[in-house]
């Protein structure tokens, strides 16, 4: 296998190095294998080596490091190489240092506005167990990346927000081990988000990466549902040397539960159990139990809460029992001056007690895959999250590529988050536009995560709602699709409506569905006041938003509402040098976290709307 792997490694840089290599073959597969097919689960239920700290970087917007040219500069997989006899133009010894996790435009004034191709390099110590297997994990970099250890090629992969990780037992060495990735977060119309997008593109290894091992044969994952007629449905996947004919078991001490069956040819064990006593899992009761896997070589445990979500007619069900989604939009950025996308526990902590604050029990976690600490985080707090995948307005919904990552994201991201209570709606798509492409294109996905996870809610951000007679109708053919259609409306903001003209309008559906109103808000520079008629002031935005809530009072198919949004977030598409300054500025607290006039009336209407549910 080595020999194999050494012989396409030899090819494909010798076909790369070729001169005028045409630079669209940076994103062709390397032959290798090593990149896993998905990441096992449960990270934090895992004993690893974390590589946060300081590592050093090599800009590289030319891309030389990736190919091998006739001569001078080596392949940048080489960690330092020997100076000796041959012109070397590069060495990580002499690179300036950056903290992973992190985006590098946050940390390196001069790297503020770079996208292109940047080379992160660590070294570690390691001791390998030779009756085991060793992965290298990255829960998340943004956007293309490369990896290679100890200057082997591992693979790559692409996608900013969803884990990937490699086995790296072959490659690990005794003692010390070098670590390379170039990461590319260059925009691409294929891509998903494609050129377009109105948040930051922040670059780099944005969330952390570890080391660890397991056995040969080893669990890859594992999935529970609680089911309607009140049992639990699951599965245990393992991976490694031999998966197919393997003991596993399942315990929930507190439920008095212990599963035990063997893996079938698949390497897979399905079980179904009916707990007795169930506290079920919801917003105001986000009880979790004591998960605990074992295959003959591992014991993985994490808290999982069991509860149901479905649609009858227009209501969400939560439990059996109709629910209202009152909360709010967040993006995943620090709270703070810079911004930024590292989220550690503190900071995901600091975003989601600012939804807590706001008394919901809802969150629409936008527009990517969140940090797994986020959904773990939402789990205890007891807020139902909308998690989606960024298939954001404009994409190439006709390229075989497109569609490629869209599927590996939503896998990916399902893959990660099945057995998070909280996550009651996937989302497909936002304000994607009403063509038969993508009609096609969603189907498709759609029936995909109905395929993996029959569990939750499927809804899409839709825009371009007709209006006739200042009634807006949904009519978007995707919403036959949908079990929840959701709506994304500026009245009062974009177009020349004002505030109070919002009064005068009603919503209706041709769908009998539960519809939330997905985004809603205005913009509005913290500590500028003024007239509720002068746009950009803090009064104007109270305006939008007592205009909007009252329409959604009077709106009988509404059953949840995630405002855009809770903090103002950094956007390249902000230009204004006063009232933005590349800042979307519809939060209703701004970056520091300080709130607007329009906070309180939104906290008083969300904390009213969940306790009529209590
Ligand atoms: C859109 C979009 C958001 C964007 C917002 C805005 O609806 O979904 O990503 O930030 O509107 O215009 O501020």
């Amino acid at each position: 296998m080595k020999s194999l792997r050494k012989i396409s490694l030899f090819l494909w840089l010798g076909f790369s190095a070729l001169p005028g290599t045409n630079f669209a073959a940076e994103n062709q597969k390397p032959p290798m294998e090593g990149a896993l097919d998905s990441a096992p689960v449960n990270l934090y239920g895992r004993d690893t080596l974390d590589l946060s700290g300081t590592w050093q970087y090599i800009v590289d917007p030319m891309r030389e490091g990736l190919y091998l040219p006739r001569k001078g500069i080596r392949h940048f997989a080489d960690d330092s190489p020997r100076e000796g006899n041959r012109l070397i133009e590069y060495n990580f010894n002499y690179s300036p240092d950056i903290q992973v996790p992190g985006d590098w435009n946050t940390q390196v004034d001069e790297l503020f506005w770079y996208e292109g191709l940047l080379w992160y390099r660590r070294t570690f110590d390691y001791s390998p167990n030779d009756d085991k297997r060793h992965i290298l994990y990255f829960e998340g970099a943004n956007y293309w990346k490369r990896v290679y250890l100890n200057s082997t090629p591992l693979g790559e992969h692409e996608g900013g927000f969803t884990p990937f990780a490699f086995d790296i037992t072959d490659e690990l060495k005794e003692g010390k081990n070098s670590l390379v990735v170039a990461v590319d977060n260059t925009r691409r119309a294929h891509q998903i988000p494609s050129l377009k997008f109105d948040w930051f593109n922040y670059g780099g290894l944005t969330r952390t990466v570890h080391v660890f091992s397991v056995p040969k044969t080893y669990i890859q994952d594992y999935e529970l549902a609680l089911q309607a007629d009140g049992s639990i449905a699951g599965m245990i996947q393992l991976n490694g040397d031999s998966p197919t004919e393997q003991e596993v078991s399942l315990k929930i001490d507190e439920l008095g539960i212990d599963v035990r069956g063997k893996t079938n040819n698949d390497g897979v064990y399905r079980f179904s159990f009916t707990p007795k006593n169930l506290s079920r899992w919801a917003p105001s009761n986000p009880k979790l139990y004591a998960v605990e896997i074992h295959n003959g070589g591992e014991s993985l445990s994490e808290n999982i809460g069991f509860r149901t979500v479905e649609t009858k007619g227009q209501d969400i069900l939560l439990n059996g029992q109709p629910v209202f989604l009152a909360g709010i939009s967040v993006h995943e950025e620090v709270i703070g001056s810079s911004g930024g996308r590292a989220i550690t526990w503190a900071e995901a902590r600091a975003l989601l007690h600012e939804v807590k604050a706001l008394g919901a029990n809802y969150v629409r976690l936008a527009h990517y895959p969140h940090s797994e600490k986020m959904l773990k985080l939402a789990d205890e707090l007891g807020l139902m999250v909308w998690s989606e995948v960024p298939l954001w307005q404009e994409l190439t919904f006709n390229d075989s590529r497109t569609f490629d990552i869209a599927s590996q994201m939503i896998e990916e991201s399902i893959d990660r988050d099945f057995n998070r209570a909280s996550v009651v709606i996937w989302s497909v798509a936002n304000e994607t536009p009403q063509t038969e492409e993508r009609l096609t294109f969603l189907r498709k996905l759609i029936d995909k995560m109905r395929a993996l996870d029959d569990s939750r809610l499927i809804s899409s951000a839709l825009d371009k709602n007709k209006e006739v007679d200042k009634t807006f109708r949904v009519v978007d053919p995707l919403g036959e699709y949908l079990d929840i259609y959701s709506v994304n409306t500026y009245e009062g903001w974009y177009g020349a409506r004002t505030p109070e003209q919002i009064g005068e309008l009603n919503w209706e559906s041709i769908y009998d569905k539960p519809m939330t109103f997905s985004e809603f808000g205005a913009g509005a520079l913290k500590g500028h006041y003024g007239p509720e008629s002068q746009r950009w002031t803090e009064n104007y935005q109270l305006a939008i938003y007592r205009e909007t809530l009252e329409l959604v009072n009077r709106t009988p198919m509404a059953r949840g509402i995630s405002p855009w949004i809770l903090k103002d977030f950094r956007s390249p598409r902000r230009y204004h040098g006063f009232y933005q300054d590349y800042w979307n500025r519809k939060g209703v607290i701004n970056e520091t976290g300080q709130p607007k006039l329009a906070y309180d009336l939104l906290q008083s209407w969300i904390t009213d709307k969940v306790e009529e549910q209590n």
